[in-house]
C-alpha cells in the first residue's frame, strides 16, 4: 500500500465518521424540534399530515329536516345588510361535510305581511365558510332586489333572519346540497367571479382552498366598500396568500374611496376586465351573481373559448340561468294545463323549465333552491310526461314532478 493510498483511506474514514455524526445530530435535533412543535401547536403537526378527506358526495347527509340552533350571528358589511349565521346541529353530532358552493335549505315559518296566520316557506342560502364538523355557516343579505315569485314581498325569508332569527333561536334544515360546487382538479388555477351577496359560495370555496395553496383570483363586484361583505378578511386572505389576487370592482365607490388603494377597478365586473388582467393560460371559472350580470358573462366566457367544464355558474334570485346548450330550445311545441288556474298554454321551448314557464304566464308556485335539491316546488302531474334537465336530488312522489328542474315530453296537465 502505497503512502497515498493510506492517507486516502484514513481520509475516507474521518469523512465518514463526520457524517455519522452529524445525520445522528441532525436527526435528534429534528425529533426534538416536532416534539416541540406538537406540544406549541398541534394543529401544525395535523397540517403535515394528508388533509382529511372532507369532499361529500352529493347526497351523504340526512334525510329530511335536521333541527339546528343558531349559536352565532355577525354582521359582515359596513352598510349592516349582510350578516352571517352560524349553526350547530341540536344533536350534537358531527356534521357531514359538504362541497364549498353549495347550500342548505330552510323551512321557516314566517310572519304573514299581510296579518294572515304565519306561513311556512322553503328557502335556501348558500354555505359561506369551509366545511367543518362543528358548524355550517350561512351568509345572508337583506331584502333581495327583484320581487319574489308567487305574489310575495321581497325578500320574504332573507328579512326573516335579519329580522327575527337570534342567538339560540332553532331552526329547521336539510342536508347541503347543489350543484354549484367546487370541481375536483386541484392542481388547475380559480377564477372566482361573485356580484353582490353572489360572494357567499365564493367564500366558501376560498376559505377550503387558500390553505391548499391553490392559485386563486377572486372579481367581487359591488357598488362600493360598504355594500361589500367580509371586505377586512378578504384583503387579509389577500395579503398572506400571495397565491391570491384580490380584484375589488366598484361600480359606484364613494367618494373618500381611492381607486388602486382600496379597490382595484372602478367598473363592473365583465369580459373585457377578465381579458386585461388574467394571464393566458388555463383557468377553471366560477361565477355567482345577478341575472345580469350572469347573462351577459357567461355567454361572453363560452364565447372567448373557456370550456364547458371549466364553466361553472349559479344566478341568484328568481330567475336563474338557461343551461348553454339546451336541447329543449328546439323541442317540439306542447300544451301545458294548469288545471287550478284554468288555463292551457302553449310551451315553445324556450323556458329553462316549467317553473320559469309558469312564473312567466303569472301562475304561482312554490320554489326554493330552484336547482332540484329541495324538494319545494313538487307539483301533481295529472297528465302527460317530463323529462329533467338534471337528475333531482330529492326523491319526486310518484305522479308528481319537480318544476324547477323539469321540461315537457308531452302535452301536460299540472294541478296549480
Ligand atoms: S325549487 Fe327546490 S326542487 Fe324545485
Amino acid at each position: 500500500m502505497t503512502a497515498s493510498l493510506l492517507a486516502l483511506l484514513i481520509f475516507l474514514a474521518i469523512l465518514a465518521q463526520v457524517v455519522f455524526f452529524a445525520g445522528f445530530a441532525f436527526l435528534r435535533h429534528w425529533e426534538a424540534y416536532r416534539a416541540l412543535r406538537e406540544q406549541l401547536d398541534p394543529s401544525e403537526t395535523h397540517a403535515a399530515a394528508p388533509p382529511p378527506p372532507m369532499a361529500l358526495a352529493v347526497g351523504d347527509g340526512w334525510a329530511g329536516f335536521r333541527t339546528f340552533r343558531v349559536v352565532r350571528r355577525e354582521r359582515e358589511n359596513a352598510d349592516g345588510d349582510i350578516g352571517s349565521f352560524y349553526l350547530e346541529p341540536e344533536d350534537g353530532a358531527s356534521l357531514p361535510p359538504f362541497l364549498p358552493g353549495q347550500f342548505l335549505t330552510f323551512r321557516l315559518t314566517v310572519a304573514d305581511p299581510a296579518g294572515g296566520a304565519p306561513r311556512q316557506l322553503v328557502r335556501c342560502y348558500s354555505l359561506s365558510d369551509a366545511p367543518r364538523r362543528d358548524y355550517y355557516r350561512v351568509t345572508i343579505k337583506r331584502v333581495p332586489a327583484p320581487p319574489e315569485p308567487a305574489g310575495l314581498p321581497p325578500g320574504l325569508s332573507s328579512n326573516h333572519f335579519h329580522d327575527r332569527v337570534q342567538v339560540g333561536d332553532r331552526l329547521e334544515v336539510r342536508a347541503p346540497s347543489g350543484q354549484f360546487h367546487l370541481g375536483d382538479e386541484p392542481a388547475v388555477p380559480l377564477v372566482l367571479v361573485a356580484g353582490g351577496i353572489g360572494i357567499t359560495p365564493m367564500l366558501s370555496i376560498l376559505n377550503q382552498v387558500l390553505p391548499e395553496g391553490r392559485e386563486v383570483r377572486l372579481y367581487y363586484g359591488v357598488r362600493n366598500g360598504a355594500e361589500a361583505a367580509q371586505l377586512d378578511s378578504l384583503r387579509g386572505l389577500a395579503a398572506s396568500h400571495p397565491h391570491f389576487t384580490l380584484h375589488l370592482c366598484y361600480s359606484r365607490p364613494a367618494p373618500d374611496e381611492v381607486l388602486g388603494r382600496d379597490y382595484q377597478h372602478a367598473a363592473r365586473v365583465d369580459i373585457g376586465l377578465l381579458r386585461r388582467t388574467l394571464p393566458l393560460k388555463r383557468h377553471q371559472f366560477y361565477v355567482c351573481g345577478p341575472k345580469g350580470m350572469m347573462e351577459s358573462l357567461v355567454p361572453a366566457l363560452a364565447e372567448a373559448g373557456v370550456a364547458p367544464e371549466d364553466l361553472r355558474y349559479e344566478s341568484f334570485g328568481p330567475a336563474s340561468l338557461a343551461p348553454q346548450s339546451s336541447p329543449a330550445k328546439e323541442a317540439a311545441h306542447h300544451a301545458i294545463r294548469f288545471a287550478r288556474s284554468d288555463q292551457t298554454l302553449e310551451w315553445d321551448g324556450t323556458a329553462e323549465s316549467l317553473l320559469a314557464f309558469a312564473e312567466a304566464h303569472g301562475i304561482a308556485a312554490d320554489s326554493g333552491c330552484r336547482a332540484g335539491a329541495c324538494g319545494c316546488c313538487q307539483t301533481r302531474l295529472l297528465e302527460g310526461e317530463v323529462s329533467y334537465r338534471q337528475p333531482p336530488e330529492v326523491a319526486v312522489a310518484p305522479g308528481h314532478c319537480l318544476l324547477c328542474v323539469a321540461t315537457p315530453a308531452s302535452d301536460l296537465t299540472l294541478e296549480l
